[in-house]
């Protein structure tokens, strides 16, 4: 789908899917280098990262295996309480693995922050962390970021991945919504 197909719901396209594409490269050379000499097992986070990760993926210059977990955060609406449940867990045992967490976005951090001490407590070798989007001002929580492809404003966003109610996933690029449509 594009903006066209948005109607009247899209109200500024954030970053586009060039913006997207370039800063991919970059962050997947950077792994590239970074891991190199060692094995890589990717984790996606459901369902948000399925397009970070597929994209990312495909840019590394190795073989590299993935596996996905689905969490919820119990929460109101679009706000995120740091109580994790994990809907779906990794097939892999993960103990003494370099495990790099792929995120779509990081709010508050803390379903991420549950979630590195989950994955810690497994007996990982190293877990990091490589999200598309993070929202700065919004953080609650100190997580350590390795990879991060851009800081956006504290609002709702959508498209490469993120929806609202289920709406707007495949959009190539990232856009807010006007507010009215949101109930914001
Ligand atoms: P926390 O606050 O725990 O939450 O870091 C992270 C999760 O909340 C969702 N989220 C969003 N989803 N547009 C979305 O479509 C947004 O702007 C947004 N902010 C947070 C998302 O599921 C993320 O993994
Ligand atoms: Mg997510």
């Amino acid at each position: 789908m594009d903006a066209a197909d948005m109607g009247q719901d899209l109200q500024q396209v954030l970053i586009t899917e060039e913006e997207i594409n370039q800063r991919l490269d970059e962050m997947a050379a950077q792994i590239d280098a970074d891991y190199a000499g060692h094995d890589l097992l990717l984790v996606g986070v459901l369902k948000g990262a399925v397009y970070v990760m597929a994209d990312l993926s495909r840019r590394l210059h190795r073989s590299v295996p993935m596996d996905w977990m689905a969490v919820s955060s119990y929460g109101s609406g679009t706000k995120s309480s740091g109580v994790v449940r994990i809907l779906k867990d990794l097939d892999a045992d993960i103990t003494g693995r370099h495990v790099l967490v792929v995120e779509d976005i990081i709010d508050s951090g803390l379903t991420l922050s549950w979630l590195l001490g989950n994955l810690s407590s497994r007996g990982a070798a190293s877990v990091e962390i490589a999200t598309l989007l993070r929202k700065p001002e919004a953080a609650k929580v100190d997580v350590d970021v390795k990879y991060v492809g851009f800081d956006i404003p504290t609002e709702f966003v959508v498209g490469y991945g993120l929806d609202y109610a289920e709406k707007y996933r495949n959009l190539p690029f990232i856009g807010t919504l006007r507010p009215e449509v949101y109930g914001g």
